[in-house]
C-alpha cells in the first residue's frame, strides 16, 4: 500500500487534505465551532477540489467533520455580519457548488450535526453515509432565512417534497435513522467504524475504472437534469465513449484472462 500526504498549501489549518493511496480525505477542521465554514475555509474547500480534480492519483475523495460533534454546522453566522451588502453575500464563493462540481466521486461520512450549509455539503457530494449519532436539519428558518446552496433543490430529490417541507419549514433536526428511512443517506454506521467504511466505499470507486466512475458521475446528474429521452440518449454517448477507452478494452481482457483489472485513465 503506497501512503502519499502531498503538500498543498490550503492558506488555512482548518480545512485540512490527506491522500492515501487513491483515496483523499477532505476534513473540515474547527471542532470548537461545530466545524461552521468560513469565507477561509470556503475558498480552501474550492482549492482542495481543484487540486484533487487535477491530480491524476486522486480516484474518489471522502468529505468528513474533525471531532465527535459536528459534520458541519453550516455557514459561520458570526461572519455574515461582515458582508457590505446583499449583493456581495449574494456573489460569495459557495462551497457547495465546488463540492458538486467535482469530477472526482466524493462521499460524505456525517459524524455529527449536518445542519444548513452542512446539509447542503453533504447533498453535495455523491454518496452520503452517516454515523448513528448524526443529525440533519435546515434551521436557516429559525434564523430569519433560508439555505442557498442548493437545500430545497437537492433535498427534494433526496427525501421528497413533503419531508423536505417539514425540515425546511420548522427547521427541526432529524436524526440518522430516520434519514436513513427518508434515502438522505445510504447507510448508518457506528461511529467509531463511520470512516474506515467511507474510505471502503472510496477504495472500491478508486479500483474502478476512474473513466467510467467519473462518467457515472456526470451520467447520474444527467438523469435528473435532462429529459428523460435525452438523458437516455446522453447516457448512450457516455456509454460508447467509456467503452472506447483503453481501460475497457482491459477490462475485458482481464475478464477474458480472470484476472483482476489495472486500469490506468487511458
Ligand atoms: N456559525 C458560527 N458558529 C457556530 C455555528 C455556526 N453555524 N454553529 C455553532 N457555532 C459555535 C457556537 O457559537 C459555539 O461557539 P462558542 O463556544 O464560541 O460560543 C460553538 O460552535 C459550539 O456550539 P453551541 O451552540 O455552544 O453548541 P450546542 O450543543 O449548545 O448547540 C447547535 C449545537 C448545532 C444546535 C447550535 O450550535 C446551533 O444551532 N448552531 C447553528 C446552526 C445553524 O443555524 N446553521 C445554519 C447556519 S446558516
Amino acid at each position: 500500500m503506497t501512503t502519499t500526504t502531498p503538500f498543498v498549501d490550503l492558506g488555512t489549518e482548518e480545512v485540512l487534505l490527506d491522500v492515501i493511496d487513491c483515496v483523499a480525505t477532505l476534513t473540515l477542521n474547527r471542532p470548537a465551532k461545530l466545524n461552521a465554514v468560513t469565507s477561509r475555509m470556503s475558498a480552501a474547500i474550492v482549492h482542495a477540489i481543484g487540486w484533487c480534480d487535477r491530480s491524476d492519483s486522486v480516484r474518489a475523495i471522502v468529505v468528513t467533520g474533525a471531532g465527535d460533534r459536528a459534520f458541519s454546522a453550516g455557514s459561520d453566522i458570526a461572519e455574515l455580519d461582515r458582508y457590505a451588502t446583499p449583493w456581495d453575500f449574494r456573489n460569495r464563493t459557495d462551497y457547495c457548488d465546488a463540492i458538486r462540481a467535482a469530477r472526482t466521486p466524493t462521499i460524505a461520512a456525517v459524524n455529527g450535526y449536518a445542519l444548513g450549509g452542512g446539509l447542503e455539503t453533504a447533498l453535495s457530494c455523491d454518496i452520503r453515509i452517516a454515523s448513528s449519532t448524526a443529525s440533519f436539519g435546515a434551521p436557516e428558518i429559525k434564523l430569519g432565512w433560508i439555505g442557498g446552496g442548493g437545500m430545497t433543490s437537492f433535498l427534494t430529490r433526496a427525501i421528497g417534497p413533503s419531508n423536505t417541507a417539514y425540515m425546511t419549514m420548522t427547521g427541526d433536526r432529524i436524526d440518522a435513522d430516520r434519514a436513513l428511512g427518508w434515502h438522505l443517506v445510504s447507510e448508518v454506521t457506528e461511529p467509531s467504524g463511520l470512516i474506515s467504511r467511507a474510505w471502503e466505499i472510496a477504495a472500491t470507486i478508486a479500483s474502478r475504472a476512474p473513466i467510467a466512475a467519473e462518467t457515472a458521475k456526470i451520467n447520474l446528474r444527467a438523469a435528473y437534469s435532462m429529459s428523460e429521452d435525452k438523458a437516455l440518449e446522453y447516457e448512450r454517448d457516455l456509454q460508447t465513449i467509456c467503452f472506447a477507452t483503453e481501460d475497457a478494452a482491459e477490462g475485458r481482457r482481464a475478464f477474458a484472462e480472470k484476472r483482476d483489472p489495472v486500469f490506468r485513465r487511458r
